[in-house]
């Protein structure tokens, strides 16, 4: 069978390309730059997606992109790629967001430096062999105030840093909640206090509705004067105009900016006309160090999805965090063959699923195995149009109620999962472990079992009377099929026994049938998994 094709359009570190090499898993077209014409001709043949900032997932190309199943942003910023519409189409986002936090954090840092010691002008200065040392007096770092605006990954790097330099940091972020930003001991204040008492002033959010413009030509006047402005997050967080005109007229001192509202930043724009705004071309992550991470966390997480279907980091599917990877990849696979199983063994649509995890795994985030188990389930009707992104909202098109709940004090026990489905008339409960071999289902209708949920199987139903198996083992010999597993369930002794075959081929229909007529038979069921 071909591999999936994975296109890695725009330039990514080579290590990034030897992990997705070695895997085995891909056939792997490397492109360091890709035009749109390009990129336009080869999507319908590609199955991953791997882009930085240049390559743009848009409408136009997700119709094309027949086959796209996931998206790798190496990166962060994920604005230029449109998401509802890859969520639509079931195309699993991820984006590389830890890598390169470090970096840009010393980025700014960096135009901190730059701006308060006035080392790129001095620079130039010197390269045209001049010697101009009262022009250039800054201003020292230390004792000034530092305002950080969004304290995330990149923001918290930044105020250790600073903290470093003993400035004094005040922070704003109204996503996280104050208490888990003890650790930073900053103060916490309100946008307006860092715009009037910061020295500095740094951005470290998405761009927004609510963080584009937060400085612009209506609020400039609420600044402290000389403050120094720098922008290593997304263009358009400070209104590039209002930049211009605070220089100007001697309101800001400085601005740092590495990222720009259109970039390559044009011509004709005005903020190269000013020595105190110092400009970088989007250089926040240009490190070999942050090039290398990016590259590696964007090549295992494409590995990790095609091996295992697990999403990291994925914008639009629940996260799994890399440090539970190794914990929960089994039980995703188990969740997966569970949700199939139970589809195939009731014989009407499904109303309502109740799912409750016990045991120490209650303590990872198990969001991901309610879709994992919704996409085993709706596969059996709807076949390869279900995947992990479009599972939920299929499910509830189909008005499928699932319930999903932690046991509460069970950490300390082994992991398990216990499912109850109901169809209109029958109810079905099991319970499922992970153990040393893989995914068991351990009991089925309160009796035990011990059932891996995988390959063929043939599901009987009989009264618990001797010889039964001996004749389902006759027949199916007289028709070549080999039986390679056979697992029994039952409750008390001559009541209703549940037994499943492990088959090495699929069952024929037409022995099926011969099977169900048989007296002996309540029940008989050929199950895919
Ligand atoms: P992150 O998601 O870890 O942190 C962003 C923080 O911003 C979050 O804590 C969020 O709560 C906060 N936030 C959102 N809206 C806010 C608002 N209105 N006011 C205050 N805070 C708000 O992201 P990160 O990895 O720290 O990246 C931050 C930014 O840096 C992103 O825009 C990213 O694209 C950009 N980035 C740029 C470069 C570069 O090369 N210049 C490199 C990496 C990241
Ligand atoms: C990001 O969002 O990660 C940055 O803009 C860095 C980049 O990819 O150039």
């Amino acid at each position: 069978m071909a591999k999936p094709k994975i296109l890695i359009s725009d330039n990514l570190d080579q290590d990034g390309v030897d992990i997705l090499n070695a895997s085995g898993l891909f056939e792997v077209d490397f492109r360091k730059k890709t035009s749109r014409e390009e990129l336009e001709a080869v999507i319908p043949e590609v199955e991953g997606l791997i882009i930085r900032s240049a390559s743009k997932v848009d409408k136009a190309l997700v119709e094309k992109a027949a086959k796209l199943k996931v998206v790798i942003r190496a990166g962060v910023g994920v604005d230029n790629i449109d998401i509802p519409v890859c969520s639509q189409k079931g195309i699993v986002v991820m984006n590389a967001p830890a890598g390169n936090s470090v970096s840009t954090a010393e980025q700014a840092i960096a135009m901190m430096f730059a701006l308060a010691r006035k080392l790129p002008q001095a620079h130039g200065s010197m390269k045209q062999k001049k010697w101009e040392k009262t022009k250039f007096q800054g201003s020292q770092l230390t004792g000034k105030t530092l305002g950080v605006v969004g304290l995330g990954r990149i923001g918290k790097e930044v105020v250790k840093r600073a903290k470093g330099l003993q400035m004094k940091v005040l922070g704003f972020d109204p996503y996280i909640p104050a208490e888990n930003l003890t650790s930073l001991e900053i103060d916490l204040v309100p946008i307006d206090t860092i715009l009037k008492e910061s020295d500095f002033i740094t951005v470290h959010t998405p761009l927004t509705d609510a963080t584009r413009g937060l400085v612009n030509e209506k609020n400039l006047s609420l600044l402290k004067p000389g403050v120094r402005l720098i922008n290593c997050a997304r263009g358009g967080i400070y209104d590039e105009a209002a930049i211009v005109k605070g220089v100007k007229d001697g309101i800001i001192g400085g601005a740092g900016l590495d990222v720009f509202v259109e970039e390559p930043l044009p011509a004709t724009s005005e903020l190269y006309e000013h020595d105190d705004i110092i400009l970088t071309p989007h250089l926040g992550a240009s490190t070999d160090e942050a090039q290398i991470e990016v590259a590696k966390e964007s090549a295992e997480s494409m590995v990790a999805y095609f091996k295992n279907g697990v999403a990291r980091n994925s914008l639009n599917f629940p996260t799994i965090d890399p440090t539970s990877m190794d914990a929960l990849a089994p039980w995703f696979s188990l969740c997966e063959q569970v949700g199939s199983f139970v589809g195939q063994m009731m014989k009407n649509p499904l109303k309502d699923i109740e799912i409750s995890y016990r045991g120490e795994f209650t303590a990872l985030n198990l969001a991901p195995l309610e879709i994992a188990l919704t996409k085993g389930l709706l596969t059996i009707a709807m076949g390869d149009e279900v995947n992990l992104v479009n599972a939920p909202l299929l499910a509830k098109e189909r008005s499928l109620r699932i319930n999903s709940r932690k046991a509460e004090k069970t950490e300390k026990e082994p992991s398990i999962l216990v499912l109850t489905v109901y169809d209109e008339k029958e109810r079905l409960t099991l319970k499922a472990a992970v153990g040393a071999t893989g995914g068991v289902i351990t009991e089925l209708n309160g009796n035990p079992l011990k059932l891996r949920p995988e390959g063929n199987l043939l599901y009987i139903l009989n009264n618990d009377t001797p010889g039964v198996v001996g004749k389902l083992g006759t027949l199916l010999g007289e028709h070549n099929i080999n039986i390679s597993s056979m697992e029994l369930s039952r409750g008390k002794k001559g009541g209703e026994a549940r037994t499943f075959l492990g088959l090495d081929d699929e069952m024929p229909k037409a022995l099926l049938e011969t099977i169900r007529k048989k007296e002996f038979i309540v029940e008989a069921r050929f199950i895919k998994i």
